[in-house]
């Protein structure tokens, strides 16, 4: 099996310098997509007036945020900078949001800190011009335990609204298994307990998601390089739930492009922007390249293959083991 992955791009300034060659947009720079009408700005989120020209006076009805959580594997600055960085991209968030939309935001929760940022990013919410819908927790899962401790694999989405947004449930079943039993109702003169009332073998999603694998190197949807990648069967779900094709859909924080991906596969606008030249490359080729081969990453190679070579490449031989490299992100595959 070809093993030829970059580095974190963030901890590796070599590679980061050798890459930054290809990188279509400087900072200030917006790419736009001339097939589905998508955008990819160089830009930053905090900035009232690079917001704006990302939009372009066009609203969204979605808005999905990941930003770095201030914590382990991030910049770390004192909480109440932290907050009101967040609090000037929830602002301008607001301002290019349609009069009925969502906003879904990613954050982690410090247990050695009081669960911080997590809190006091709620505290700030509740002065912000959104209301609070749901808080989903998805399970982040890598491996399978340890002796020690609980493992902490929870993941935190918070849901909020503006106005009364589209929300699908309908299409959503997961492929959860039902389990639990004991909900007994009378139905036609018998006992009936939960699961024989049911329509579907299978869970709707809820607000606990523990269905959806975290993405690693022997996924398909896996793009080397990048140290927080969101996996695409979350993203798709928020995206199928508060929008509709054709609509636009927002993401400040865009990395690996996974928010710019889904829309694609979705049929949904994506307008993203990341301030990092590097991570708005990556998110533009992995959207070429998914239309080139079907493939939704690089599993583990990465998107500067033609035109630059890890110094450590090896060839595993286990192709066997790969996931398969076939095309299968035709809309609604993804569940
Ligand atoms: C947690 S990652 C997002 C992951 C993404 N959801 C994915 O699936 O790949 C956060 C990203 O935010 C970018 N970023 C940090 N500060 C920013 C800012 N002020 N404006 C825009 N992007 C920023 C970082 O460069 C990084 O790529």
């Amino acid at each position: 099996m070809k093993n030829n992955p970059l580095p974190r791009l963030d901890a590796n300034p070599a590679v980061r310098q050798a890459l930054l060659q290809f990188c279509r947009l400087k900072p200030g720079d917006v790419w736009e997509d001339a097939q589905s009408r998508h955008k990819v700005g160089c830009l930053d989120a905090v900035s009232p007036d690079q917001v704006a020209a990302l939009m372009d006076r066009q609203k969204a009805v979605l808005a999905i945020h990941d930003p770095p959580y201030n914590l382990v594997a991030f910049d770390e600055r004192p909480l109440h900078q932290f907050i009101d960085w967040c609090q000037k991209w929830v602002q301008n968030t607001a301002r290019i949001l349609s009069s009925d939309s969502s906003l879904y935001v990613w954050l982690g929760a410090d247990q050695n800190d009081a669960f911080q940022p997590l809190p006091d990013f709620m505290m700030m919410m509740r002065h912000m011009p959104f209301r609070p819908r749901s808080f989903i927790t998805m399970r982040n899962q890598r491996g399978y335990g340890t002796q020690k401790n609980w493992m902490a694999v929870r993941q935190e989405l918070l849901y909020y609204v503006k106005g009364s947004p589209i929300f699908n449930v309908e299409l959503e079943y997961t492929n959860i298994p039902k389990i639990l039993t004991g909900y007994y109702k009378e139905v036609n003169g018998q006992m009936t307990e939960n699961l024989q009332r049911s329509k579907s073998d299978n869970i709707r999603a809820g607000n606990v998601w523990v269905d959806i694998q975290q993405v690693f190197y022997r996924l398909q949807e896996n793009v080397s390089g990048c140290y927080a990648q969101k996996p695409l069967k979350a993203i798709e779900r928020i995206i199928r739930a508060s929008s509709a094709p054709k609509d636009i859909v927002v993401d400040f924080f865009s990395h690996s492009g996974t928010t710019l991906l889904s829309a694609e596969v979705n049929r949904r606008r994506c307008f993203t922007m990341d301030i990092d030249p590097l991570f708005c490359e990556i998110t533009i080729r992995r959207l070429e390249h998914f239309r080139r081969t079907g493939c939704l990453g690089w599993q583990n190679g990465h998107a500067f293959e033609g035109e630059y070579a890890c110094p450590e490449e090896v060839d595993t031989g286990d192709a066997g083991e790969m996931t398969a490299r076939a095309p299968i992100a035709q809309p609604s595959l993804l569940f």
